[in-house]
């Protein structure tokens, strides 16, 4: 099994996106048993809720549902999880701030940076004050999670 977990900072809008993204990806590459996909904040504000209605509405009028709710990273998701994938520089510096001695290692990579069409050091924009990121959100989550899914299948010589 190798597991996924994205991270952004208040598990409601970003990560969640690319979460259910991944998981639709992965159930139609017929890898649902293989690759584990999860989601966290790095802030605590919002566990407990549910996405953002904003980001459960764009996923859903593109046939991606957003069902989980919102929980804070925490230091044994070092140890459960091969990939830790922050949505922006922040965010990725607060994960390797936290990280036990060691854990980061190459599982910390931003999300973007599996897009091969997106430039070094690409982040997705934080919505959730903004009007109308959302359908961006998306469409980056689904750049980069088409990316991901490719490099997992090769790296892990995955077959369905
Ligand atoms: P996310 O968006 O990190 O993509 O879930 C945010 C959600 C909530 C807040 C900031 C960003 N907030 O400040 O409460």
């Amino acid at each position: 099994m190798v597991r996924v977990c994205f991270v952004c900072l208040g598990n409601i809008c970003r990560s969640p996106t690319a979460e259910a993204v991944m998981r639709d990806l992965v159930a139609k590459a017929g890898l649902s048993s293989q690759i584990e996909v999860d989601s966290a904040g790095t802030g605590d504000w919002h566990v407990g809720h549910r996405a953002d209605p904003r980001s459960i509405a764009a996923g859903a009028r593109r046939g991606f549902a957003l069902i989980g709710r919102a929980r804070q990273f925490v230091s044994s998701d070092w140890r459960e999880f091969d990939y830790v994938l922050p949505v922006d520089g922040s965010n990725y510096e607060t994960l390797v701030r936290g990280a036990p001695s060691g854990a980061a290692g190459t599982k910390l990579r931003l999300l973007r940076s599996f897009d091969p069409a997106s430039p070094p050091g690409a982040t997705v924009p934080d919505p959730y004050y903004s009007e109308d990121g959302f359908d961006e959100v998306l469409d980056q989550c689904v750049a980069a999670c088409t990316g991901l899914l490719a490099h997992l299948v090769a790296t892990h010589g995955l077959t369905a």
